[in-house]
Protein backbone atom coordinates (compact mmCIF):
# COMPACT_ATOMS: atom_id res chain seq x y z
CA UNK A 1 0.00 0.00 0.00
CA UNK A 2 1.86 3.38 -0.83
CA UNK A 3 0.29 6.41 1.03
CA UNK A 4 -0.94 9.73 -1.44
CA UNK A 5 1.56 12.12 -1.99
CA UNK A 6 0.31 15.82 0.15
CA UNK A 7 -0.99 18.03 -1.65
CA UNK A 8 1.26 20.85 -3.26
CA UNK A 9 0.65 24.17 -1.38
CA UNK A 10 -0.54 27.20 -3.23
CA UNK A 11 1.61 30.00 -2.88
CA UNK A 12 0.32 33.65 -3.79
CA UNK A 13 2.80 36.45 -4.55
CA UNK A 14 1.65 40.22 -3.52
CA UNK A 15 3.76 42.01 -5.59
CA UNK A 16 6.48 41.87 -8.70
CA UNK A 17 8.90 44.61 -8.30
CA UNK A 18 12.73 43.75 -8.12
CA UNK A 19 12.40 41.60 -5.49
CA UNK A 20 8.75 40.23 -6.80
CA UNK A 21 10.64 39.07 -9.59
CA UNK A 22 13.47 37.48 -8.39
CA UNK A 23 11.43 35.68 -5.95
CA UNK A 24 9.31 34.23 -8.57
CA UNK A 25 11.56 33.57 -10.93
CA UNK A 26 13.66 31.39 -8.76
CA UNK A 27 10.19 29.75 -6.98
CA UNK A 28 9.49 28.33 -10.66
CA UNK A 29 13.31 27.75 -11.81
CA UNK A 30 13.76 25.78 -8.74
CA UNK A 31 10.66 24.19 -8.07
CA UNK A 32 11.96 20.43 -8.00
CA UNK A 33 14.73 21.28 -5.55
CA UNK A 34 12.21 23.25 -3.02
CA UNK A 35 9.87 20.20 -3.50
CA UNK A 36 12.38 17.81 -2.30
CA UNK A 37 13.69 20.42 1.34
CA UNK A 38 9.52 20.88 2.19
CA UNK A 39 8.49 17.57 1.50
CA UNK A 40 5.48 18.71 -1.78
CA UNK A 41 5.27 20.83 -4.67
CA UNK A 42 5.19 24.76 -3.95
CA UNK A 43 2.84 25.78 -6.75
CA UNK A 44 2.83 29.33 -7.41
CA UNK A 45 -0.49 30.21 -7.64
CA UNK A 46 -0.78 33.91 -9.25
CA UNK A 47 1.08 37.02 -9.02
CA UNK A 48 -0.48 40.51 -7.86
CA UNK A 49 0.19 43.44 -9.66
CA UNK A 50 -1.40 46.64 -10.09
CA UNK A 51 -0.85 46.53 -13.89
CA UNK A 52 -1.13 43.71 -16.09
CA UNK A 53 0.15 43.65 -19.73
CA UNK A 54 3.62 45.18 -18.72
CA UNK A 55 6.70 42.96 -19.61
CA UNK A 56 7.36 40.79 -17.07
CA UNK A 57 10.52 38.21 -16.84
CA UNK A 58 10.28 35.67 -19.05
CA UNK A 59 10.26 32.72 -16.71
CA UNK A 60 7.28 33.56 -15.55
CA UNK A 61 3.54 32.35 -17.46
CA UNK A 62 2.11 35.55 -18.34
CA UNK A 63 -1.44 33.31 -16.93
CA UNK A 64 -0.05 33.85 -13.76
CA UNK A 65 -0.55 37.63 -13.17
CA UNK A 66 -3.67 39.34 -11.89
CA UNK A 67 -4.85 42.72 -10.36
CA UNK A 68 -7.15 40.68 -8.12
CA UNK A 69 -4.68 40.51 -4.86
CA UNK A 70 -7.88 39.60 -2.99
CA UNK A 71 -8.68 37.03 -4.87
CA UNK A 72 -5.41 35.45 -4.66
CA UNK A 73 -4.88 35.64 -1.41
CA UNK A 74 -8.25 33.44 -0.60
CA UNK A 75 -6.78 30.94 -3.14
CA UNK A 76 -3.50 30.36 -1.23
CA UNK A 77 -1.88 28.48 1.27
CA UNK A 78 0.87 30.87 1.74
CA UNK A 79 0.79 34.68 1.08
CA UNK A 80 4.20 36.23 -0.23
CA UNK A 81 3.91 39.86 0.46
CA UNK A 82 6.73 42.26 -1.27
CA UNK A 83 4.53 44.95 -2.27
CA UNK A 84 5.70 47.23 0.41
CA UNK A 85 3.96 50.25 2.19
CA UNK A 86 1.40 50.10 4.98
CA UNK A 87 -1.96 49.95 2.65
CA UNK A 88 -2.63 47.88 0.95
CA UNK A 89 -0.35 45.19 2.28
CA UNK A 90 -1.31 45.44 5.63
CA UNK A 91 -4.83 44.38 4.38
CA UNK A 92 -4.20 41.43 2.40
CA UNK A 93 -1.66 40.36 5.07
CA UNK A 94 -5.06 40.24 7.72
CA UNK A 95 -7.13 38.60 4.95
CA UNK A 96 -4.67 36.05 4.52
CA UNK A 97 -4.22 35.28 8.45
CA UNK A 98 -7.66 35.33 8.89
CA UNK A 99 -8.34 33.26 6.18
CA UNK A 100 -5.80 30.39 7.48
CA UNK A 101 -2.63 31.52 5.30
CA UNK A 102 0.83 31.65 6.40
CA UNK A 103 2.32 34.83 5.44
CA UNK A 104 5.78 35.75 4.39
CA UNK A 105 6.63 39.17 4.46
CA UNK A 106 9.85 41.55 3.27
CA UNK A 107 7.82 44.64 4.03
CA UNK A 108 9.65 46.69 7.14
CA UNK A 109 7.93 49.84 6.79
CA UNK A 110 4.81 48.05 7.53
CA UNK A 111 6.24 45.75 10.31
CA UNK A 112 8.07 48.76 12.28
CA UNK A 113 4.77 50.77 12.26
CA UNK A 114 2.84 47.96 13.03
CA UNK A 115 3.75 44.58 13.78
CA UNK A 116 1.59 43.93 16.87
CA UNK A 117 -1.56 43.77 14.57
CA UNK A 118 -0.14 41.31 11.95
CA UNK A 119 1.52 39.32 15.17
CA UNK A 120 -2.03 39.51 16.79
CA UNK A 121 -4.12 38.42 14.00
CA UNK A 122 -1.23 35.36 13.11
CA UNK A 123 -1.95 34.24 16.79
CA UNK A 124 -5.48 33.89 16.60
CA UNK A 125 -5.45 32.06 13.38
CA UNK A 126 -2.36 30.33 14.44
CA UNK A 127 -0.94 30.96 11.48
CA UNK A 128 3.06 31.37 10.45
CA UNK A 129 4.40 35.56 9.75
CA UNK A 130 7.76 35.30 8.93
CA UNK A 131 9.83 38.10 7.51
CA UNK A 132 13.52 37.64 8.02
CA UNK A 133 13.95 39.76 4.53
CA UNK A 134 12.54 42.84 6.41
CA UNK A 135 16.24 43.62 8.00
CA UNK A 136 19.88 43.05 6.44
CA UNK A 137 17.98 40.70 3.41
CA UNK A 138 20.00 37.64 3.27
CA UNK A 139 21.90 37.97 6.62
CA UNK A 140 19.84 35.49 8.72
CA UNK A 141 19.56 37.63 12.11
CA UNK A 142 16.05 38.01 13.26
CA UNK A 143 15.18 34.06 13.63
CA UNK A 144 18.82 34.00 15.39
CA UNK A 145 16.98 36.58 17.73
CA UNK A 146 13.96 35.54 18.25
CA UNK A 147 14.70 31.18 18.36
CA UNK A 148 18.97 30.27 18.71
CA UNK A 149 18.96 33.55 21.38
CA UNK A 150 15.84 33.17 23.25
CA UNK A 151 17.02 31.86 26.29
CA UNK A 152 19.58 34.40 26.50
CA UNK A 153 19.60 37.74 27.26
CA UNK A 154 21.15 40.30 24.78
CA UNK A 155 22.31 43.58 25.83
CA UNK A 156 22.77 45.79 22.87
CA UNK A 157 22.44 44.91 19.46
CA UNK A 158 24.71 47.36 17.01
CA UNK A 159 23.83 46.91 12.93
CA UNK A 160 25.10 48.19 9.69
CA UNK A 161 21.67 47.71 8.12
CA UNK A 162 21.24 50.32 5.18
CA UNK A 163 23.58 48.73 2.49
CA UNK A 164 22.91 52.23 0.53
CA UNK A 165 24.45 54.94 3.23
CA UNK A 166 27.19 52.28 3.76
CA UNK A 167 28.16 52.04 0.17
CA UNK A 168 27.90 55.62 0.08
CA UNK A 169 30.27 56.53 3.20
CA UNK A 170 32.57 53.93 2.06
CA UNK A 171 33.05 55.63 -1.60
CA UNK A 172 33.26 58.86 0.32
CA UNK A 173 36.21 57.37 3.25
CA UNK A 174 38.22 55.01 0.66
CA UNK A 175 37.97 56.85 -2.81
CA UNK A 176 36.88 60.33 -2.18
CA UNK A 177 33.83 60.34 -4.00
CA UNK A 178 31.02 62.88 -3.04
CA UNK A 179 28.24 62.07 -1.98
CA UNK A 180 26.00 62.57 -4.92
CA UNK A 181 28.07 60.73 -7.50
CA UNK A 182 28.02 57.86 -4.82
CA UNK A 183 24.23 57.30 -4.32
CA UNK A 184 23.68 57.64 -7.94
CA UNK A 185 26.07 54.54 -8.09
CA UNK A 186 24.10 52.85 -5.44
CA UNK A 187 20.59 53.11 -7.36
CA UNK A 188 22.37 51.93 -10.52
CA UNK A 189 23.26 49.19 -8.25
CA UNK A 190 19.36 48.71 -7.05
CA UNK A 191 20.87 49.05 -3.62
CA UNK A 192 18.53 51.86 -2.91
CA UNK A 193 15.07 52.68 -2.01
CA UNK A 194 12.43 53.93 -4.40
CA UNK A 195 12.98 57.40 -2.96
CA UNK A 196 16.56 57.78 -1.50
CA UNK A 197 15.85 59.73 0.90
CA UNK A 198 14.75 56.51 2.87
CA UNK A 199 18.15 55.51 3.19
CA UNK A 200 19.75 59.27 3.17
CA UNK A 201 17.71 60.09 5.89
CA UNK A 202 17.79 57.11 7.99
CA UNK A 203 13.78 56.41 7.69
CA UNK A 204 14.95 52.68 6.37
CA UNK A 205 17.80 51.59 9.06
CA UNK A 206 15.67 53.51 11.74
CA UNK A 207 12.29 50.65 10.83
CA UNK A 208 15.03 47.85 10.69
CA UNK A 209 16.03 49.17 13.86
CA UNK A 210 12.73 49.02 15.49
CA UNK A 211 12.00 45.59 14.44
CA UNK A 212 15.42 44.30 15.94
CA UNK A 213 14.78 46.12 19.19
CA UNK A 214 11.42 44.25 19.15
CA UNK A 215 12.71 40.83 18.54
CA UNK A 216 16.15 41.08 20.50
CA UNK A 217 14.48 42.42 23.75
CA UNK A 218 11.07 40.80 23.76
CA UNK A 219 8.97 44.02 24.01
CA UNK A 220 7.27 46.09 21.29
CA UNK A 221 9.29 49.42 19.68
CA UNK A 222 7.66 50.83 16.38
CA UNK A 223 9.78 53.18 14.16
CA UNK A 224 8.25 56.54 15.80
CA UNK A 225 10.29 55.18 19.13
CA UNK A 226 13.26 55.24 17.26
CA UNK A 227 16.10 58.12 17.17
CA UNK A 228 16.80 59.13 13.97
CA UNK A 229 19.69 61.53 12.03
CA UNK A 230 20.48 60.59 8.48
CA UNK A 231 24.29 61.13 6.75
CA UNK A 232 23.91 64.27 4.80
CA UNK A 233 25.48 66.12 7.68
CA UNK A 234 28.39 63.61 7.17
CA UNK A 235 31.60 65.98 5.10
CA UNK A 236 34.67 64.91 3.76
CA UNK A 237 36.04 66.82 6.70
CA UNK A 238 33.96 64.18 9.20
CA UNK A 239 35.57 61.69 7.93
CA UNK A 240 39.30 62.65 7.39
CA UNK A 241 39.11 63.70 10.97
CA UNK A 242 37.83 60.03 12.00
CA UNK A 243 40.60 58.58 10.07
CA UNK A 244 42.71 60.93 12.12
CA UNK A 245 41.50 59.87 15.34
CA UNK A 246 41.65 55.98 13.54
CA UNK A 247 38.33 55.27 13.42
CA UNK A 248 36.05 55.05 10.38
CA UNK A 249 32.42 56.80 9.97
CA UNK A 250 29.36 54.55 9.72
CA UNK A 251 25.34 54.68 9.96
CA UNK A 252 24.91 52.72 12.82
CA UNK A 253 21.11 51.33 14.37
CA UNK A 254 22.08 51.31 17.54
CA UNK A 255 19.29 49.08 20.42
CA UNK A 256 19.89 49.04 24.15
CA UNK A 257 18.86 47.03 27.48
CA UNK A 258 19.30 49.53 29.94
CA UNK A 259 18.81 47.43 33.15
CA UNK A 260 20.21 50.58 35.28
CA UNK A 261 16.94 52.25 35.50
CA UNK A 262 13.68 51.59 36.88
CA UNK A 263 11.63 50.02 35.37
CA UNK A 264 14.13 48.52 32.90
CA UNK A 265 13.47 50.49 29.79
CA UNK A 266 15.36 49.92 26.09
CA UNK A 267 16.46 52.28 23.66
CA UNK A 268 16.63 52.10 20.03
CA UNK A 269 18.41 54.80 17.74
CA UNK A 270 20.24 55.21 14.43
CA UNK A 271 22.82 58.03 13.42
CA UNK A 272 25.94 58.57 11.85
CA UNK A 273 28.78 57.12 14.46
CA UNK A 274 32.77 57.19 14.54
CA UNK A 275 33.97 53.45 15.45
CA UNK A 276 36.98 52.50 15.82
CA UNK A 277 38.69 50.89 12.85
CA UNK A 278 40.15 47.78 14.93
CA UNK A 279 35.97 47.30 15.29
CA UNK A 280 34.29 43.95 13.61
CA UNK A 281 31.60 46.70 12.31
CA UNK A 282 34.59 48.80 10.69
CA UNK A 283 35.45 46.30 7.83
CA UNK A 284 31.37 46.07 6.75
CA UNK A 285 32.32 47.56 3.08
CA UNK A 286 30.62 48.77 -0.06
CA UNK A 287 26.56 47.75 0.51
CA UNK A 288 27.60 45.31 2.96
CA UNK A 289 25.49 45.02 6.43
CA UNK A 290 26.73 43.50 9.58
CA UNK A 291 24.72 43.04 13.23
CA UNK A 292 26.67 42.90 16.23
CA UNK A 293 24.99 41.18 18.80
CA UNK A 294 26.18 40.93 22.63
CA UNK A 295 24.39 39.13 24.94
CA UNK A 296 24.78 38.07 28.33
CA UNK A 297 25.67 34.63 28.19
CA UNK A 298 26.62 34.05 24.41
CA UNK A 299 28.87 36.96 24.44
CA UNK A 300 29.63 38.92 21.01
CA UNK A 301 28.17 37.89 18.21
CA UNK A 302 28.50 39.25 14.58
CA UNK A 303 26.18 38.27 11.57
CA UNK A 304 27.03 39.54 8.39
CA UNK A 305 26.34 39.70 4.40
CA UNK A 306 24.74 41.08 1.64
CA UNK A 307 22.05 43.05 2.80
CA UNK A 308 20.15 44.71 -0.21
CA UNK A 309 19.40 43.96 -3.98
CA UNK A 310 17.22 41.23 -5.08
CA UNK A 311 19.07 37.69 -5.08
CA UNK A 312 19.77 38.52 -0.98
CA UNK A 313 15.97 39.42 -0.41
CA UNK A 314 14.60 36.83 -2.67
CA UNK A 315 16.72 34.35 -0.42
CA UNK A 316 15.41 35.25 2.62
CA UNK A 317 11.94 35.12 1.59
CA UNK A 318 12.50 31.55 0.13
CA UNK A 319 13.80 30.44 3.31
CA UNK A 320 11.10 31.51 5.19
CA UNK A 321 8.83 30.13 2.30
CA UNK A 322 10.03 26.81 2.60
CA UNK A 323 10.01 26.95 6.54
CA UNK A 324 6.21 28.08 6.89
CA UNK A 325 5.41 25.49 4.34
CA UNK A 326 7.10 22.87 6.08
CA UNK A 327 5.11 24.21 9.17
CA UNK A 328 1.88 23.85 7.29
CA UNK A 329 2.84 20.24 5.88
CA UNK A 330 3.59 19.05 9.47
CA UNK A 331 0.85 20.60 11.27
CA UNK A 332 3.19 22.72 13.23
CA UNK A 333 2.48 27.11 12.60
CA UNK A 334 -1.29 25.70 10.56
CA UNK A 335 -4.30 26.92 12.00
CA UNK A 336 -5.11 25.67 15.59
CA UNK A 337 -1.85 24.06 16.33
CA UNK A 338 -1.02 26.32 18.76
CA UNK A 339 2.68 26.55 16.97
CA UNK A 340 4.13 29.71 17.76
CA UNK A 341 7.40 29.37 15.89
CA UNK A 342 7.22 32.45 13.72
CA UNK A 343 5.84 35.26 15.53
CA UNK A 344 7.85 35.70 18.50
CA UNK A 345 6.51 36.19 21.67
CA UNK A 346 2.54 35.79 21.74
CA UNK A 347 2.22 38.73 24.01
CA UNK A 348 5.03 40.70 24.83
CA UNK A 349 5.15 43.36 27.41
CA UNK A 350 5.98 46.98 26.46
CA UNK A 351 8.56 47.84 28.18
CA UNK A 352 9.69 51.69 28.33
CA UNK A 353 11.52 53.33 25.51
CA UNK A 354 14.59 55.78 26.86
CA UNK A 355 14.51 59.41 25.39
CA UNK A 356 17.78 60.34 23.77
CA UNK A 357 18.71 62.75 26.07
CA UNK A 358 19.32 59.86 28.62
CA UNK A 359 21.69 57.98 26.19
CA UNK A 360 25.11 57.96 27.36
CA UNK A 361 27.36 57.48 24.48
CA UNK A 362 31.57 59.58 23.78
CA UNK A 363 31.40 62.64 21.07
CA UNK A 364 33.65 63.64 18.66
CA UNK A 365 33.58 68.24 18.16
CA UNK A 366 34.58 70.16 15.59
CA UNK A 367 34.82 73.73 16.79
CA UNK A 368 35.79 76.56 14.14
CA UNK A 369 37.61 79.10 17.01
CA UNK A 370 39.79 82.02 17.07
CA UNK A 371 43.65 81.58 17.68
CA UNK A 372 44.76 82.87 20.78
CA UNK A 373 45.73 82.82 24.12
CA UNK A 374 42.98 81.59 26.96
CA UNK A 375 40.59 79.74 24.19
CA UNK A 376 40.71 76.67 25.29
CA UNK A 377 40.45 77.42 28.53
CA UNK A 378 37.21 78.91 28.03
CA UNK A 379 35.89 75.74 26.05
CA UNK A 380 36.92 73.42 28.21
CA UNK A 381 34.94 75.39 31.09
CA UNK A 382 31.86 74.94 28.69
CA UNK A 383 32.54 71.29 29.00
CA UNK A 384 32.73 71.73 32.47
CA UNK A 385 29.84 73.57 33.39
CA UNK A 386 27.50 70.51 31.71
CA UNK A 387 29.69 67.88 33.50
CA UNK A 388 30.98 66.63 29.83
CA UNK A 389 34.64 65.25 30.68
CA UNK A 390 37.33 66.11 28.03
CA UNK A 391 39.16 62.53 26.98
CA UNK A 392 41.73 64.44 23.96
CA UNK A 393 41.73 67.93 22.44
CA UNK A 394 44.10 68.77 19.54
CA UNK A 395 44.35 72.35 17.50
CA UNK A 396 44.12 71.61 13.72
CA UNK A 397 45.31 74.55 11.55
CA UNK A 398 46.12 78.25 12.55
CA UNK A 399 44.90 81.88 12.52
CA UNK A 400 41.49 82.14 10.38
CA UNK A 401 41.76 78.09 10.10
CA UNK A 402 41.65 77.56 13.46
CA UNK A 403 40.04 74.42 14.58
CA UNK A 404 39.72 72.21 17.99
CA UNK A 405 38.90 68.85 17.78
CA UNK A 406 37.44 67.29 20.96
CA UNK A 407 36.57 63.59 21.91
CA UNK A 408 34.40 63.29 24.84
CA UNK A 409 34.25 60.85 27.77
CA UNK A 410 30.74 59.29 27.81
CA UNK A 411 28.47 62.04 28.82
CA UNK A 412 24.49 61.68 28.03
CA UNK A 413 22.92 63.41 24.86
CA UNK A 414 20.91 65.87 26.98
CA UNK A 415 24.35 67.24 28.51
CA UNK A 416 26.33 66.96 24.94
CA UNK A 417 23.54 69.28 23.53
CA UNK A 418 23.44 71.71 26.47
CA UNK A 419 27.17 72.20 25.77
CA UNK A 420 26.96 72.77 22.33
CA UNK A 421 24.23 74.96 22.56
CA UNK A 422 26.60 77.00 25.83
CA UNK A 423 29.58 76.30 22.51
CA UNK A 424 27.28 78.39 20.09
CA UNK A 425 26.86 81.48 22.16
CA UNK A 426 30.89 82.04 23.51
CA UNK A 427 32.52 84.82 20.97
CA UNK A 428 35.62 82.44 20.40
CA UNK A 429 33.95 80.01 18.86
CA UNK A 430 32.83 81.34 15.16
CA UNK A 431 31.08 77.76 14.61
CA UNK A 432 30.36 74.34 15.88
CA UNK A 433 31.69 72.33 12.91
CA UNK A 434 30.25 68.95 13.51
CA UNK A 435 29.02 66.95 16.33
CA UNK A 436 29.53 63.24 15.36
CA UNK A 437 29.00 60.53 18.59
CA UNK A 438 31.77 57.70 18.76
CA UNK A 439 30.57 54.58 19.88
CA UNK A 440 31.97 51.15 19.92
CA UNK A 441 35.02 51.90 22.05
CA UNK A 442 35.32 47.97 23.85
CA UNK A 443 35.07 45.48 20.99
N1 LIG B 1 17.48 50.25 0.60
C1 LIG B 1 17.92 49.24 1.50
C2 LIG B 1 19.41 49.41 1.72
C3 LIG B 1 17.70 47.83 0.99
O1 LIG B 1 20.04 50.23 1.09
O2 LIG B 1 19.91 48.68 2.56
C4 LIG B 1 16.44 47.19 1.40
O3 LIG B 1 16.22 47.20 2.76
Amino acid sequence: MSLAAPRALRVGLLGCGVVGSEVARRLVENTDELAERVGTRLELAGIAVRRTGRTRPQALDPGLFTTDAPGLVKRSDVVIEVIGGIEPARGLILTALEGGASVVTANKTLLAEDAGTLVDAATTAGCDLYFEAAVAAAVPILRPLRESLAGDRVLRVTGIVNGTTNFILDKMSTEGTGFATALQEAQAHGYAEADPTADVEGHDAAAKAAILASLAFHTRVVAGDVHREGIREVSTAVITSATQIGHVVKLLAVCERHDDVDPAAVSARVHPAMIPAGHPLASVRGAYNAVFVEAEAAGRLMFYGPGAGAAPTASAVLGDLVTVARHRLHGAGSRGSGHNDGRGDPAPPRLAILPIGAIVTRYHIALAVADRAGVLAVVAQEFARHDVSIETVRQEGRGTDAQLVVVTHRATDAALAATVAGLRRIDVVREVSSVVRVEAEDA
